[in-house]
């Protein structure tokens, strides 16, 4: 299969339209069977539950091609669950595990010529997400729904690549304690817009946000969950019902014990240890692990001992073994890999 002529170890996090997206409506209480189309455009009405009500949740995952020239995809049965979460918490139909697979898989195939070469530094991020079509003006949920998948080729989601990033903890919260911190729906997306252009317009790369109830907890980013490397060389990451469940996090946590036998643990996490800390990184699907240099708490600056031009040293083990898991180098525990070609 010829490839797009595109510069891949240029790409940043953005958007290119790809050849074919899937698209299945939900009417009369049951899904259609859903086809692929080369029409990127959705046309809906003005009133539709998405329009007024924020009505929609998504999913991120990524095809990669391996070493030896194969296109897998990473753990997307758990991408599949966390949808069945975000859309019960949101009163939208569940898509089927099954389909919600299979879908993954006829996107990719139907965009292989987008899937980026090995070795590339890129990704064909693939973005499943659904919303509410028909319409709604009193405060309730939609009864027709769309889910799509669209697949787009994509490099680093933070611009300098592995430079670590400076982080700001943020006067904004992002989740409510009983609220919708841990599934991925679009309005809490919305609700971060106005912290993280405050955060970049201040010269930060990130917001770290607070929790809710007592802001002195750390939870996670706007896009990322963390993990820190303790000085006595732990890996932790911080336990919230607030934040999502990022599976890169589950996923680097289960390298760090059984892979690279380091303890690892999920617990609640202070600001104030912050300063216990010797590494520290964002995890998740777009940011994989981006390194973190320095956080600054109202002027007070948290500079990590793995400093300013490099990932730390176990943050970077994590790196090369999931990267490794994913692109094909290291076996992956059973299940992790989806092969598609
Ligand atoms: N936290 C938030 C708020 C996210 O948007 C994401 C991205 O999906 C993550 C964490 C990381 O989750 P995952 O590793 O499943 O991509
Ligand atoms: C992902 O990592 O897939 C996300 O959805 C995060 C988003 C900030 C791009």
């Amino acid at each position: 299969m010829e490839k797009q002529n595109i510069d891949w170890g240029s790409l940043g996090f953005g958007y290119i339209k790809t050849d074919k997206r899937y698209v299945s409506n939900f009417k009369d209480g049951k899904w259609d069977d859903g086809v692929l189309t080369e029409d990127a455009t959705v046309c809906i009405n003005e009133c539709a539950g998405v329009l007024q009500y924020a009505q929609t949740c998504f999913e991120g995952l990524k095809a990669y091609t391996t070493e030896d020239g194969h296109i897998v995809v990473f753990r997307p049965d758990l991408n599949a669950d966390r949808m069945i979460d975000s859309a019960k918490r949101l009163e939208m139909p569940v898509f089927p595990k099954d389909r919600f697979i299979d879908a993954v898989e006829k996107v990719v195939l139907a965009n292989e010529s987008f899937v980026p070469p090995y070795g590339s530094g890129a990704t064909l991020y693939l973005r499943p997400y659904m919303f509410g079509t028909n319409p709604v003006i009193g405060v309730k949920p939609a009864d027709e729904y769309q889910f799509r998948i669209l697949a787009t080729p994509v490099g680093p989601y933070f611009k300098g690549g592995v430079k670590p990033l400076t982080l700001k903890v943020s006067d904004f919260d992002r989740a409510a304690p009983h609220g919708t911190g841990h599934i991925k729906g679009g309005l809490n997306y919305a609700m971060s817009l106005h912290a993280i252009v405050t955060a970049h317009n201040e010269g930060y790369d990130e917001n770290m946000y607070l929790d809710a109830a007592t802001r002195t907890k750390i939870e996670e980013t706007g896009g990322a969950n963390f993990i820190f490397v303790t000085k006595d060389g732990k890996v932790v990451t911080p336990k919230s019902n607030s934040i999502l469940p990022s599976i890169t996090r589950r996923s680097l946590m289960y390298v760090a014990k059984e892979y690279l036998g380091l303890d690892a643990q999920e617990r609640e996490i202070e600001l104030a240890e912050l300063s216990d800390m010797a590494e520290c990184g964002l995890c998740g699907t777009a940011a994989v692990i981006s390194p973190v240099g320095k956080v600054v708490d109202h002027g007070k600056e948290i500079c990590f001992p793995s400093g300013m031009t490099e990932m730390g040293p176990t943050i970077k083990k994590l790196y090369d073994t999931l990267t490794g898991i994913q692109m094909g180098r290291i076996p992956a525990p059973e299940g992790w890999i989806k092969v598609i070609k």
